[in-house]
C-alpha cells in the first residue's frame, strides 16, 4: 500500500452525483465491496442520485467520499486505508455538519458499523437500540441534534 502524505493539502467539497459519480464510486467500491466485502447489490442501493455527495481530495486524488440523505442520514463514509487516521474522516464529518445546518435539518441519523462508532461518538453522535446486521457487517443506529 502506498503510504499517503500526512502534509498533503486535503480538501473537502459538495458534489451532485451526476458530477461525481466516477471517483465517487471509485472510492467507495474500492472500501465497501472490495475491502469490507459489502455485495454490490447492496452497495449500489439507487439512493445516490437523491444524495448530497462529499468528496475529499489530496491535490487532485480522490481519498474520500461521505454522503447525506434528503432525511438526514449521514452514511458511505469512507477514507482510502493509506490516509485513514490524519483527519479526512473528521474533515468529511465537519463539510457534512455544515452542509446539514444550511439544509435546514434538526437531527441526524447513521447506521454506525460497530467499529466505527468512537468515530461518529466524537461528533457528538449517541447510539441508541442494539447491535444488528446489515451487509453481513455488525451495525448500530446513532443519533445528533443539530443546533
Ligand atoms: N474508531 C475510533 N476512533 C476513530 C476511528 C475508529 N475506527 N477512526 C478514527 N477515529 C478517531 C480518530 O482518532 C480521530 O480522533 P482525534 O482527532 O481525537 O485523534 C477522529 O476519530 C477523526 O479521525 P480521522 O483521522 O479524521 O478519521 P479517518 O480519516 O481515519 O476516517 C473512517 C475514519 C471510519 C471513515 C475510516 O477509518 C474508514 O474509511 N474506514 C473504513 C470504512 C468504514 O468502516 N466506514 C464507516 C462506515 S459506518
Amino acid at each position: 500500500m502506498t503510504r499517503a502524505n500526512p502534509s498533503a493539502n486535503v480538501r473537502v467539497r459538495a458534489v451532485s452525483w451526476d458530477a461525481g459519480r466516477e471517483p465517487l464510486s471509485n472510492l467507495r467500491r474500492g472500501v465497501f465491496v472490495e475491502e469490507q466485502k459489502v455485495p454490490e447489490e447492496l452497495e449500489w442501493d439507487g439512493e445516490d442520485a437523491n444524495c448530497l455527495h462529499f468528496l475529499a481530495e489530496a491535490g487532485d486524488e480522490p481519498v474520500g467520499t461521505a454522503r447525506l440523505t434528503p432525511d438526514g442520514q449521514v452514511g458511505r463514509m469512507a477514507v482510502l486505508p493509506g490516509w485513514r487516521g490524519q483527519g479526512i474522516g473528521r474533515a468529511l464529518m465537519g463539510a457534512i455538519l455544515e452542509a446539514a445546518r444550511e439544509r435546514g435539518h434538526a437531527a441526524l441519523y447513521l447506521n454506525a458499523q460497530v467499529h466505527a462508532e468512537a468515530f461518529y461518538a466524537a461528533f457528538g453522535f449517541v447510539a441508541e437500540g442494539g447491535v444488528f446486521d446489515d451487509a453481513g457487517i455488525p451495525h448500530r443506529r446513532m443519533t445528533r441534534t443539530l443546533d
